[in-house]
């Protein structure tokens, strides 16, 4: 991303991120240099600094992209969830209420295909399929969905909403499966697949993401829901089967190795089968396709991996240790 082009250039952008164990400084090495981008470390769940950010910046467009996302670690903590997604989006509402009426405002929230919960064999997700969220972390994103529509209807707050499908791409974090299982294969660790890795996802490369939430703010209706999906459904165990041809095949390794790193473990609790999106909506409303398929999306994610060993080094501390200790330790046997 680059601040400087046209598109961005008359914007002053403000990046708020407490910096958890997910966030990476160097993530935003790229833009950080910027004359038109600063920085603030706020947690969104402190109301009082974050509504003393709000209250200096003035943003005309809020862009929500903060939130506990891991769905595991919802499971095994599921207080940080409640307090980030609903209380940390309730601050932020709260912190725009004041704004309303008496500048250009636009509040964007960023959330998820899971509020709507799982699909059997058929059938897709369209933005009136009723929630029906499974996890800890699926319900915090419901309830701050829910807030963000409240605000529009009680205080006439301009909101747009979109829920994605699973994202991938270069600069995620490892406890997601995809990057999880490049790095594991790159280094000759164990691949675990929960269950029989019959689950499906529809993949969205995270720059068609990006593209589809600056579609619903430029072109999208205020009030309204649109849902964003990569068009690429796929079971857990293909996805892992061709991770490994391809880190086969950039480093020069025979597949079988890396096939044979395949453990099957036990299964995450209230897992859902099957997410896959109708993304109708956002394409005729707002004119977004995804672009990348997901061949082409899966090289550039595995050649990213292996050619950005610093990122990955600054990210692999002793929290990322612990946890995969704490998730998978325990999980070996797949009963
Ligand atoms: O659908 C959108 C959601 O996608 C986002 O809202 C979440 O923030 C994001 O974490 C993601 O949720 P998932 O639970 O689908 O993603 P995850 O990468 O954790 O897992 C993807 C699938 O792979 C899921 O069926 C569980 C399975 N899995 C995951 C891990 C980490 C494994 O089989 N083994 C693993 O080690």
């Amino acid at each position: 991303m680059n601040l400087s082009v046209p598109r961005f250039s008359q914007h002053q952008f403000l990046n708020l991120d407490v910096l958890t164990y997910a966030a990476n400084p160097l993530s935003v090495a790229g833009v950080a240099g910027s004359s038109n981008y600063r920085f603030a470390r706020v947690d969104i769940a402190d109301k009082s600094a974050l509504t003393a950010c709000v209250e200096e910046f003035k943003p005309e467009l809020v862009v929500h992209f903060a939130a506990e996302s891991h769905v595991d670690r919802s499971i095994v903590g599921p207080g940080a969830f409640v307090r980030t997604n609903i209380e940390g989006t309730f601050n932020l509402l709260d912190a725009c209420r004041p704004l309303i009426g008496k500048q250009e405002l636009l509040f964007h929230h960023v959330s998820t295909d899971e509020v709507y919960g799982s699909l059997g064999e058929t059938g897709l997700f369209t933005e009136t399929t009723a929630y029906d969220p499974s996890s800890p972390y699926s319900a915090s994103k419901a309830a701050s969905d829910h807030l963000v529509r409240a605000y529009h209807r009680t205080y006439g707050l301009p909101v747009k909403l979109t829920n994605c499908s699973n994202n991938y791409g270069p600069l995620q974090f490892p406890e997601k499966l995809i990057p999880l299982m490049i790095l594991n294969a790159i280094e000759g660790k164990p691949l675990p697949v929960y269950g029989q890795g019959t689950n499906i996802r529809d993949w969205l490369f995270v720059e068609d993401h990006c593209e589809a939430i600056w579609a619903v703010i430029e072109r999208g209706r205020l009030g309204e829901t649109y849902n964003i999906g990569g068009n690429n459904e796929l079971r857990n165990l293909d996805v892992v089967q061709r991770i490994c041809q391809i880190v086969a095949e950039e480093t020069g390794t025979q597949l079988q190795s890396k096939l044979d790193l395949i453990q099957f473990v036990k299964d995450r609790p209230g897992h859902d089968l099957r997410y896959a999106i109708d993304a109708t909506k956002i394409r005729n409303e707002c004119g977004w396709e995804p672009r990348e398929t997901f061949e082409s999306g899966f090289r550039k994610t595995v050649k990213w991996y292996l050619a950005n060993a610093e990122w990955i080094a600054s990210i692999k501390t002793g929290a990322y240790r612990e946890w995969l200790e704490a998730n998978y330790d325990g999980r070996t046997d797949n009963n």
